[in-house]
């Protein structure tokens, strides 16, 4: 694991951290309301030729006060399943802000409630697509649905969601089909959605653009196209983010170009999930013990996180820069960091790409006691870990406000919460 030493906090400092971490306890996600709002504005801000939309992928982190955030600066939702529309319902985000792409095919009822009460129903199956249109035939309602372009760019299975290996969306052969079930109940599709999974690479966007706009040929009734999410945000060198403005302009020349060649003027909708809480929270964890294995083995760093805050590295072999909080680096030692779950994969320092080989990082010193700061772990980190293994209780969640004050938004689970649920045999 590569990366320079003490890497810098990207929203505040060693010694509010030190002081939070105090004042709450660790484990404990730190969130910058600063920082959402600052990349929910570059979000906002991309180029486009007839309009925009941007949803918050919310699976990536679905706290209310990051919905609300994002709500109030005209950010609307990206839900995928059921439970994160009444999630963000709950949060008060209004039903018609809301998008639900899911792998779930949900009952007839429950989909004919969601799109009742406003919320908007993407089909992402020919079972989901008949479910709907034989609900709404007639009904003059639009149709959306997720297709898959049959391009993939993710770094492996775990993170690619479209190409022949994924199941994601209406493969785009049977778009004819999709077309004769919609026309045969009356309706008209209107809303085109891809997601060709995770990349800074401006040339895959261009491409997936493309064939998107290619599929839109096939629709004359689309209006809306929909890019999904997936846009890379780098946590620590060497990782690229992309470049919204330049691939955006790229894409505004094409819907200009289609415009022109077909009269028909599309609305752009993006969803990034990554992109815009990824770099916005850190996790914040205590030097619980300090191990090693003999003079040709490894010096441990034993945090009290784990796999049950932050699952990613275990899971994708991804990268987080860690640091050491208010130490100099005058002596630096390289560590295996690892969580306390009696996991022997619940490692936060692996390989990248390759969560099954153990890798190093180099910090200062360590003692027991000193608090370790790990970054860029505000997507899929609290909302993707394996929480309650080890029967550990879910951490806490402070904000870092724009103002500089700091707050709890989420309290430590109590213990009993774990079996509170469970009856006597
Ligand atoms: C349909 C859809 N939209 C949005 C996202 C968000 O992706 P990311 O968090 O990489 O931006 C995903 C992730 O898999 C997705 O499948």
């Amino acid at each position: 694991m590569k990366h320079h030493p003490q890497p810098p906090l990207p929203f505040t400092t060693d010694s509010q951290l030190s002081v939070i971490a105090r004042t709450y306890g660790t484990p404990l996600f730190v969130h910058s309301e600063e920082s959402y709002l600052r990349y929910g504005r570059e979000a906002l801000d991309i180029p486009n030729a007839f309009g925009l939309a941007v949803r918050y992928a919310m699976k990536s982190n679905p706290h209310s006060a990051i919905l609300k955030i994002f709500d109030r600066l005209g950010i609307h939702i990206d839900a995928s399943s059921s439970y994160e529309v009444r999630r963000a319902l709950a949060a008060g985000i209004a039903p018609g802000k809301i998008m639900l792409t899911g792998q779930e095919t949900l009952q007839p009822q429950h989909v004919g409630e969601l799109v009742e009460k406003g919320v908007i129903y993407c089909c992402t199956s020919l079972t989901q697509l008949k479910i709907y249109c034989e609900l709404f035939a007639g009904s003059g309602q639009g149709v959306s649905i997720r297709v898959n372009p049959g391009l993939g760019s993710g770094h492996n299975n775990r993170t690619n969601t479209a190409g022949p290996a994924a199941s994601f969306g209406i493969w785009r052969d049977y778009v004819p089909q999709a077309i004769e079930i919609a026309s045969g109940h009356g309706l008209k599709i209107t809303r085109i959605h891809t997601h060709v999974g995770s990349g800074s690479d401006w040339k895959i966007w261009e491409k997936a653009a493309s064939m998107t706009l290619g599929i839109v040929q096939e629709f004359p009734d689309v209006t809306i196209v929909n890019l999904g999410g997936g846009y890379k945000i780098d946590r620590m060198d060497p990782e690229k983010s992309i470049d919204l403005q330049s691939v955006f302009s790229i894409i505004k020349r094409d819907f200009e170009t289609f415009a022109r060649e077909t009269g028909r003027e599309l609305y752009l909708e993006i969803e990034p999930g990554t992109y815009l809480s990824a770099n916005s929270s850190l996790l914040l964890a205590s030097v619980n013990d300090l191990v090693d294995t003999g003079a040709h083995g490894y010096r441990f760093i034993k945090t009290d996180a784990s796999m049950t805050e932050l699952l990613r590295p275990m899971t994708y072999g991804a990268q987080h820069p860690i640091r050491l909080l208010g130490k100099s680096g005058d002596t630096l030692r390289n560590y295996v960091v690892v969580g306390c779950c009696c996991e022997s994969g619940d490692i936060f320092t692996v390989k990248e790409g390759d969560p099954e080989t153990v890798d190093t990082v180099e910090l200062p010193e360590a003692d027991i006691g000193d608090t370790l700061a790990i970054m860029g772990a505000g997507a899929y980190g609290i909302a993707m870990s394996a929480k309650n293994y080890n029967s550990r209780p879910i951490c806490a969640e402070a904000m870092i406000r724009s103002d500089g004050s700091h707050v709890l938004i989420s309290r430590r689970q109590k213990l009993e919460e774990l079996w509170a649920r469970e009856f006597p045999v």
